[in-house]
Formats: structure tokens, C-alpha cells, sequence
């Protein structure tokens, strides 16, 4: 990542200022106007220069359709810092950047070699290109029943029994900030003609300090799509999808230009613009102050006898890396499920990112202040009194449906023929053995508990049951 200062520009910002200072009257979108016709309250709440700054595909601030000048060139800015051949702007998350990606390399029928982890975006983009999965085997930490990674050993596998494969899709991070060996993976696929697509939606920021995991733009994935939103500055559901240099991209602009809107919110593109500027100008200061806190904060925690999973607590194949920053507290210690510590926390003023069967995840960003720390450490301190007070026995009670499935259920249909096929629903209960028509991946993680032309065993029903209650409905395959 460079950090060159004639690059500190904001180009498609600067032109939205330059627009708005020439003040032509608006006989177009959006229909708000600038904020006269918003809802008072929304309006005052939000404040005029967000609806001013609401603008459109007016004369001077291109279009993300077919960027020549503003976005085109913040597009380049940023291709320029996070080491990209061409980074396109995402409006509608990381999300459409991973489906486009996959429609655009994939065809009907062809191997998309992935874990069953991924998120529910890439089932969007094998419904959409036709493609089928092709599960990698998954470790786990069987402690906190979370997800750890794929081994190079079971991508090699894999390759070999699938010498078609088109596309490789690797999680780094995962949720919980794990890290996969990129490096080695992506040699692994490009020696048998794969291409891989990286979902580094939780890893913007990597690179960024030299204590983060490096951003798989400098180890060889062919595509990387960031979530900017998720730890960078932009605003949310702004993220990018990188190009490595050297890939000319059409086919990817032409998938995007499907998938994406033709009414993209300024406001977001702009806040892209305004996020890499930012982690150009102050990222190395921002990124080494919030892995001080954090590693401060894991200290501390140590002392308090909670301590946060580390680096040296997970040894596998499948991580290279771990991100200091992503926090995974396990409940077990306090003798509570992951849903249960959230709350506690939550009750204390604390909402944490995720909550699994037996942790809770957070992030801490550079936007973390000392005393921020300080609250949910007292908050923790409290939640720690009362266990110890009431005695309560180590482990969380069993009964909340885990993230995902342990073990890879069959696959009988690619996701767009079950996706397409004629369905019906049934009650949960009688659906054992029987193959989804849906997909069922709820969010935080995104992961899916069924797919689309999986096969409802058991163990999946079961979640399913705990997941949506007494007397739910899943849709099936009509066979
Ligand atoms: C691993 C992973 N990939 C992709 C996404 C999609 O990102 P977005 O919400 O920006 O579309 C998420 C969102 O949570 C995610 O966790």
C-alpha cells in the first residue's frame, strides 16, 4: 500500500462540493429535492447537508455504470492504495461483488470449489451463473464449535478430483478473524488453472499495520472483495471489489453492471472515496493505535480471567493468521451460551457484533476510544461478579442453533435447478431426506444452515426447528 500525498485527493467528493457550490436548480432525482420534500423529522434529524449531498447522475459526476471521469478516477485512487490492477465501487455491499464475481467466471454446471461456510452471497452467485459447489472439508475448534478454516491438504484434494474447477472462493477472515494460508491456496488453484476469489468483506484494513494479517491482494488472489463498510470509514453497504493487476476485468464491469443499481447513492460512492482517503492519509496511525488497545484490552482481560481467543490457541493448517483486532469471547467461563453473554452485555450498554452458540464476537476499529474500552471492560467485570455470586457452573447449556453444520450434507441439485425447480412447502417435521428448495442463512454470519439443492438431513432439520420455532415450514423440491 502506497502512501504517496498527491494521491490524498477525493475526487468524486470534490466534484459533488463543485456541483452544489454552482447550485442549478434540480428538474431531476431524487424526488426529496434536496430535503423540502423529506418527512420533517427525518429530515431535521439528518440534517440539510445529507440531502443536499444526495445527488444523482448529473453533468460532472459520472456514473458508476460506465465511469469515464470522477468515479473512474476514484476507482484508480483506490486500485492505487490497496495495490489493485482496477477496483470497481460496490453500492450494494460486498455482497455484489462476490456475486458478480462468480457469474461472471462461472458457467452452468461448472465446479466452484468453496467452504460450506461461505456467506449467502455466493449461493446469489451460483444460483445466478448456474455454477455447483463444491465443498472443501472444514476444521474446527471443537472448544467453541467455530469455524477455524480449509487445509491446503483438502484444497489439493479437491482440485484434483475436480480438474475443472473454474473458481476457488476463500474466506479471509473468516468472522472470527481467522486466516487462511492464501499464499499457498492461491498456488495451489493457479497450478491446476483455477482462478480465486477471496471474500475479505471482515479484512479491509488489513495491511495496514504490520501486526494485522497481510491483504490478499499482495499474496496472489485474482479477486478481493472489501466489505469498506465493515472496519473501514465508508458508510454502510459501501464496499470494493479489487482486480489483481493484470486481469482486464470486462466481463466482471458487464456482471456488475447487471447486479448493481442504476441509481447508486452518491453518498455512498462518495464515502469510498472518503474511506480510502483516510486509511491512505492516517491508516498506519489509526490501525496501530486500535492493535495497541487491542492487545492492551486482551491483557487486561487475561487478568480478569476472560480471556479472548488468541493467535496461539488455534494451531491448524487452516490458519496462517488471526486479526488482533477481531474480539471472540467465550461465554463458557461465565456458565453462559454465546446469546446469553450477548445479552447480559447488551444489557450493560454493550451490543457486540455476532453471538455463537458458545462465544461472542466483536470488532475494535480505530474508531474505539480508551474510555469506550474501559465501559465494556466494567461491564464485563460486572457480568463476571454476578457468575462467580451465583455459582453458576462452567459450559453453556446446550440447545441454541449453531452457526452452519458440522458435518457437509449431500448435494442433489446445483442451487439455480433447486432454485428453479417447481417446489412445495412442508411442515419441518417431514422434511428429512427430502432436497431445499431455499436457502436459510441467517445473518450475522450469512451462513447457510440449508441450500438450495441440499439434501434436509436430520442435524439440519433439527436446526432449522430451533432456528424458526414449533410448527415452521421449509420449501422443497417437488421430485
Ligand atoms: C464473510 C462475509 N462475506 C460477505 C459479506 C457480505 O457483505 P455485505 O453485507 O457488505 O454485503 C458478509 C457480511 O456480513 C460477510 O460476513
Amino acid at each position: 500500500m502506497g502512501l504517496k500525498k498527491g494521491r490524498r485527493r477525493a475526487p468524486l467528493w470534490e466534484a459533488m462540493k463543485a456541483y452544489l457550490e454552482r447550485g442549478p436548480a434540480s428538474w431531476h432525482t431524487p424526488g426529496h429535492g434536496g430535503g423540502r420534500g423529506a418527512w420533517r423529522d427525518f429530515y431535521r434529524r439528518l440534517g440539510p447537508e445529507v440531502f443536499r449531498m444526495d445527488l444523482t447522475e448529473v453533468p460532472g459526476l459520472d456514473n458508476l455504470q460506465e465511469p469515464r471521469s470522477v468515479i473512474r478516477e476514484a476507482q484508480e485512487l483506490a486500485a492505487a492504495f490497496f495495490g489493485a490492477g482496477r477496483t470497481f465501487f460496490l453500492v450494494n455491499g460486498a455482497s455484489a461483488g462476490i456475486a458478480a464475481v462468480i457469474l461472471a467466471t462461472c458457467r452452468p454446471g461448472d465446479a466452484v470449489l468453496m467452504p460450506r461456510y461461505a456467506h449467502r452471497s455466493v449461493f446469489a452467485g451460483l444460483i445466478l451463473s448456474g455454477a455447483r459447489p463444491v465443498y472443501l472439508e472444514t476444521v474446527w475448534l471443537p472448544d467453541l464449535d467455530m469455524v477455524l478454516g480449509v487445509e491446503p491438504a483438502a484444497v489439493e484434494r479437491a482440485l484434483e478430483d475436480n480438474p475443472r474447477a473454474r473458481l476457488l472462493l476463500l474466506v479471509h477472515p473468516t468472522y472470527e478473524g481467522m486466516v487462511p494460508p492464501t499464499r499457498s491456496l492461491v498456488e495451489l488453484a493457479h497450478g491446476r488453472g483455477a482462478r480465486v476469489l477471496v471474500d475479505a468483506a471482515h479484512g479491509a484494513h488489513f495491511g495496514l499495520d504490520p501486526r494485522l494479517p497481510p491483504s490478499p491482494l499482495a499474496l496472489g488472489a485474482d479477486y478481493v472483495v472489501h466489505g469498506t463498510h465493515k472496519t473501514l470509514g465508508a458508510l454502510t453497504q459501501a464496499a470494493m471489489l479489487h482486480l489483481r493487476p493484470g486481469l482486464e476485468g470486462g466481463e466482471i464491469e458487464q456482471a456488475l453492471g447487471l447486479l448493481q443499481t442504476t441509481s447508486p447513492s452518491y453518498l455512498l460512492l462518495a464515502s469510498l472515496d472518503a474511506a480510502r482517503v483516510r486509511a491512505e492519509g492516517r491508516g498506519r496511525r489509526d490501525w496501530a493505535r486500535a492493535v495497541d488497545r487491542s492487545l492492551e484490552l486482551r491483557r487486561e482481560l487475561q487478568d480478569l480471567g476472560l480471556p479472548l481467543l488468541e493467535g496461539r490457541d488455534v494451531r491448524s493448517a487452516a490458519v496462517a493468521d488471526t486479526d488482533v483486532t477481531r474480539l471472540v469471547l467465550p461465554a463458557g467461563p461465565l456458565g453462559m451460551t454465546g446469546p446469553e453473554l450477548a445479552r447480559a452485555l447488551r444489557e450493560r450498554g454493550q451490543e457486540m457484533e455476532m453471538a455463537a452458540d458458545k462465544y461472542v464476537v466483536g470488532i475494535l476499529t480505530p474508531a474505539h476510544r480508551q474510555a469506550v474500552v474501559r465501559g465494556f471492560l466494567r461491564a464485563l467485570e460486572e457480568i463476571a461478579g454476578e457468575a462467580m455470586s451465583s455459582g453458576v457452573p462452567a459450559g453453556p447449556a446446550p440447545g441454541w442453533p449453531a452457526v452452519g453444520c458440522r458435518t457437509l450434507p449431500p448435494v442433489a441439485l446445483t442451487p439455480r435447478e433447486a432454485f428453479q425447480a417447481a417446489h412445495y412447502t412442508l411442515p419441518l417435521e417431514e422434511a428429512v431426506g427430502r432436497v431445499a428448495a431455499e436457502l436459510v442463512a441467517p445473518c450475522p454470519p450469512g451462513v447457510a444452515l440449508v441450500a438450495p439443492g441440499e439434501v434436509l438431513t436430520p442435524e439440519i432439520v433439527e436446526r432449522l426447528a430451533l432456528l424458526r420455532g414449533p410448527g415452521s415450514k421449509i420449501r422443497v423440491v417437488d421430485a
